[in-house]
């Protein structure tokens, strides 16, 4: 388990570097990010994280005793000038048997909003999936979808709580189509539409395989596993800014999703469902894929596709999500058709 004095040396040092990146975030009208990022800042398997009234520390290989989370809280609180609730989140191997896990208070259980540029999201630390309802790390993907959006339709693809969908709202986007077969996830994306006022005719969800949403809206046939896996007819429309967000890896009925080998079976529709002039924001969450690499494969796949890119620009993290070598797992980049 990691010795407490050095966790809270190493929290104070991130501390320390984020001076100027809160001063920004906070002048932004943004309350939510990371403190401490793992293994790129010496705590391997641990995250430290603010989520407007919250602090969320999450563990994904050996658990914190409840005196270390504390001792975090005790640490974090006078350095941010703030009470925030205390959560930790154990999500690695099995603690051993003696082991006393930290008990958050009610407050820290309960529902939370947070502000990124002034919009709301309502976060929980604990419920049924992993991620409290809000990724800190797409920040920057949510900006750049608010700047580009006026006027935009825009389809967001694996929309999950709709974090890009809200953006490109307040960005005054014409219309946003928020694609997600969790409905759970919709559900909280209605949350946090309403919570923006933004609870409209122009936002709209839509509970499906992306799959083959994303094939009609393409013009390209839908493949399917069975001939009786149904889907939800989508009329083809034409969308200005197509976001791709996929897991990893997953096998659905409608075909498999594999972001490393081949990228291209999203990103050709992709391509095909945007309209002239428009653009691809795309990610790649897999660490051992290098970006020069999977920027190779998206512009040979538009080459084939006959929708060459004019401009291929990658979009960084911000520095809440350090990583060693300037190589981040996550990878971002605006593909304009
Ligand atoms: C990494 S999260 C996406 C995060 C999201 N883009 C955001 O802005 O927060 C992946 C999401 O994809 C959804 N998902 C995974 N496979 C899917 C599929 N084949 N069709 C539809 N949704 C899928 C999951 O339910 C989950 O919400």
């Amino acid at each position: 388990m990691i010795d407490v004095m050095l966790l809270l040396d190493l929290l104070r040092d991130a501390l320390a570097r984020r001076t100027g990146l809160l001063d920004r975030l906070h002048g932004e009208g943004t309350d939510c990010y990371r403190l401490l990022h793992g293994i790129a800042e010496g705590a391997p398997g641990l995250s430290v994280d603010r989520y407007g009234s919250l602090l969320l520390l999450q563990t994904f290989r050996e658990p914190l005793s409840a005196a270390a989370v504390d001792a975090v809280g005790d640490l974090v609180n006078p350095s941010l000038g703030l009470e925030l609730a205390v959560a930790c989140n154990h999500r690695g191997d099995a603690p051993p048997p003696d082991f006393v896990p930290h008990e958050p208070a009610a407050p820290a259980l309960a529902e939370h909003r947070c502000q990124e540029r002034g919009a709301t999201f309502v976060i929980r630390a604990r419920h049924r999936g992993q991620d409290p309802w809000l990724f800190l790390d797409l920040r920057t993907g949510r900006a750049l979808v608010q700047q580009l959006a006026a006027g935009k339709r825009v389809l967001n693809l694996f929309a999950y709580t709709c974090g890009i969908g809200i953006a490109a709202m307040r960005g005054g986007a014409a219309r946003v189509l928020n694609v997600d077969f969790a409905q759970s996830a919709l559900d909280v994306g209605m949350q946090n539409a309403a919570a923006n006022g933004c609870a409209d005719d122009r936002f709209a969800v839509l509970k499906s395989d992306c799959l083959p949403v994303l094939r009609q809206l393409a013009g390209m046939p839908v493949q399917r596993r069975g001939k009786h896996v149904p889907f939800p007819p989508v009329a083809r429309e034409p969308f200005d800014l197509v976001v791709l967000d996929p897991p990893r890896f997953a096998k659905t009925p409608f075909g498999t999703i594999d972001v490393v080998n081949d990228y291209q079976s999203l990103f050709k529709p992709a391509l095909l469902a945007v309209a002239a002039g428009g653009a691809v924001l795309a990610t790649n969450h897999v660490p051992t894929v290098a970006a020069e690499a999977w920027h190779e494969a998206l512009r040979r796949c538009a080459e084939k596709a006959g929708r060459p890119l004019r401009e291929l620009a990658p979009i960084a993290v911000d520095s809440d999500f350090p990583s060693f070598d300037g190589k981040p797992p996550l990878k971002l980049a605006l593909a304009r058709v």
